[in-house]
C-alpha cells in the first residue's frame, strides 16, 4: 500500500491513501500560496478542522461538485448539511473507522467561527492510523498544548505542525510540540502565506534536527511527501 501527501501551502493538504482521495482544509481560492484552483481539485473525503476562512475555503464547492464526504465536529458538520453538503460528524477525542483509516479528532488552541458567524464549536486536529498502520497527525491551527504528549504516546509516524506564530504555534513552541510529539517525521505548515505568519522553515528544521532525532522534511507548496 502507499500513502502520499501534498502540501498545497497553508495548512492544505491533499492525502492520497489506500486508493482513497482526502483533502484537508481545501483553501485554494485566496490562497497567495497556492495556484492550483478549486475546480482541479478531486476528493472523496474532506477534513474541516475548525470553522475559519482559511480551513472551511473551498469546502462546499468541492464537495458539491466532487460528492465528497465531509468529516468535522458537529457544529461545523452541522452548517455544512444545511448547505446541502453530505457531512460525518465527529468531536474532539472521538474516532471513527472510515473507508481511508482510523479518524481521530485532536484537542486544538485556537477558534472557530465560521465564515458566516455562526457558531463553529470548538477547534480541532487529525490523528490518523491508515490502513496499513502508520499514524499521522495534523495539528492544523494550535498553539502549544501539553497534551501534544499524549497524542506521541500514540506513536507517530509523520505530523505536521504550524510554525507561523501570530496565529498558531511560532517556532520555538513548534519545536517544543516536537520534543512532546516525538514522530518520526515532521513537516512545518501555516507559515509564509501572510507577511504575519512568515518564518525561515529551514532555519527552524535545522533547530529542530540539532535538538531532536526527528527528521523535518521542508516541502514547496504543491509539493508531495511519500510515507
Ligand atoms: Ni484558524
Ligand atoms: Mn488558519
Amino acid at each position: 500500500m502507499s500513502n502520499k501527501v501534498i502540501w498545497y501551502g497553508h495548512a492544505t493538504l491533499g492525502l492520497e491513501t489506500d486508493g482513497h482521495k482526502i483533502v484537508i482544509d481545501p483553501f485554494f481560492n485566496g490562497n497567495p500560496a497556492t495556484s492550483i484552483s478549486p475546480e482541479a481539485v478531486e476528493a472523496d473525503f474532506i477534513l474541516v478542522s475548525h470553522g475559519h476562512f482559511d480551513h472551511v475555503g473551498d469546502a462546499v464547492a468541492i464537495a458539491k461538485r466532487t460528492d465528497a464526504l465531509v468529516i468535522s465536529n458537529a457544529e461545523i458538520s452541522g452548517w455544512f448539511q444545511k448547505q446541502g453538503v453530505k457531512s460525518h460528524p465527529q468531536h474532539l477525542g472521538g474516532g471513527y473507522k472510515h473507508p481511508f483509516g482510523y479518524l481521530k479528532l485532536t484537542h486544538a488552541l485556537h477558534g472557530s467561527g465560521l465564515p458566516d458567524g455562526s457558531n463553529g464549536g470548538n477547534p480541532g486536529g487529525f490523528l490518523l492510523t491508515t490502513n496499513d498502520s502508520k499514524k499521522v497527525y495534523m495539528a492544523q491551527d494550535t498553539g502549544l498544548f501539553g497534551d501534544m504528549k499524549l497524542i506521541g504516546e500514540e506513536g507517530v509516524d509523520l505530523a505536521f505542525l504550524p510554525i507561523g506564530d501570530n496565529f498558531t504555534m511560532g517556532p520555538d513552541d513548534a519545536l517544543r510540540a516536537v520534543k512532546m510529539i516525538q514522530p518520526k517525521t515532521v513537516v512545518p505548515i501555516h507559515y509564509n502565506t501572510f507577511d504575519v505568519i512568515e518564518q525561515d522553515s529551514h532555519a527552524w528544521a535545522a533547530r529542530v534536527e540539532k535538538e531532536t532525532s526527528v527528521k523535518v522534511v521542508v516541502l514547496n507548496p504543491g509539493d508531495s511527501l511519500d510515507f
